[in-house]
């Protein structure tokens, strides 16, 4: 387990949270192993009944961690644990939710368009700079996305990459409530635990109904997938991640 992944059971929830504040959360190929081995656990576990995913340090995470991006030889490794990590999320059949604080950057935003709800505080934005990166939207976003938000509000979010504010994402429908961080976390916990104590046969098939065919949703996530990765080795993308790194 990854110690930058935090794994917290409280009853009936497990609570997820990422811990690398140093690096506003960005998520390494461990960090997503970690996490998928929590959800294997918790999916298997009859006493786990819904997920709860949070950051630290006033961020949410700052999505993929670019240092992978860049490294050639870890790509083709990296894309195999986000895959993996990414099939698995969108195919959950216990609830998941999350409370966003600060930043959710990337992946940190078409995370959470597979989470069942979603809190954040008011100082939480949503930005997806895939195309400023010489990327595409992933996590089977280029499809829930437009379906979520409507193609107009997708497009600002994924293409044009324009940041949303947690009003905006709120009013888009990205998010279900605004809370004040102090209270965050309980207001996140509290709904968790409400939905884990309802019979869960009935939460689960009620999911997978809301969910609906689960098929076409693993299939983009694997062509885009293609797409990112072969991306990931262009000179635009490269020099953006330098770019990046070079101003910090
Ligand atoms: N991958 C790797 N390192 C990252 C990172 C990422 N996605 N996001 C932030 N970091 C690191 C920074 O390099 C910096 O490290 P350093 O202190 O060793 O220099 C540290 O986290 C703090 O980040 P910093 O940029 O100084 O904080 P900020 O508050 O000024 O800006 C962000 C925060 C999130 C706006 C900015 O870090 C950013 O744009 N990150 C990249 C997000 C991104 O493009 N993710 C991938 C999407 S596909």
């Amino acid at each position: 387990m990854s110690e930058l992944i935090g794994i917290e059971r409280r009853g009936p929830v497990l609570a997820i949270r990422f811990q690398r504040p140093e690096k506003k959360n960005a998520i390494t190929g461990e960090m997503y192993a970690s996490i998928t081995r929590a959800f294997v656990e918790g999916e298997a576990n009859p006493d786990v009944r819904a997920y709860v995913l949070f950051g630290s340090g006033g961020a949410f995470t700052a999505g993929n961690d670019i240092a992978d991006f860049q490294r050639t030889g870890s790509l083709v490794t990296g894309a195999a644990d986000i895959v993996r990590f990414l099939t698995l999320v969108a195919g959950l059949e216990k609830p998941l939710l999350a409370g966003v604080d600060g930043l959710a950057v990337g992946v940190g935003t078409t995370l959470l368009m597979h989470c069942d709800m979603v809190y954040a505080t008011p100082a939480a934005w949503f930005q997806t700079p895939f195309t400023a990166l010489g990327l595409v939207p992933e996590a089977g976003s280029s499809l829930i996305g437009p379906r979520l938000l409507g193609h107009a509000v997708a497009f600002e979010l994924l293409v044009a990459g324009r940041r949303l504010s947690a009003e905006r994402a709120l009013s888009a429908g990205l998010i279900n409530a605004i809370h004040e961080a102090d209270a965050l976390e309980a207001e996140t916990l509290k709904l968790a635990a409400e939905i884990a104590a309802l019979p869960p046969e009935a939460v689960t098939l009620s999911k997978r109904l809301l969910k609906g065919d689960g098929a076409a949703v693993a299939a983009r996530i694997r062509h885009e997938v293609e797409i990112f990765a072969e991306r990931l080795k262009t000179p635009e993308a490269q020099a953006a991640f330098a770019a990046f790194f070079a101003t910090r």
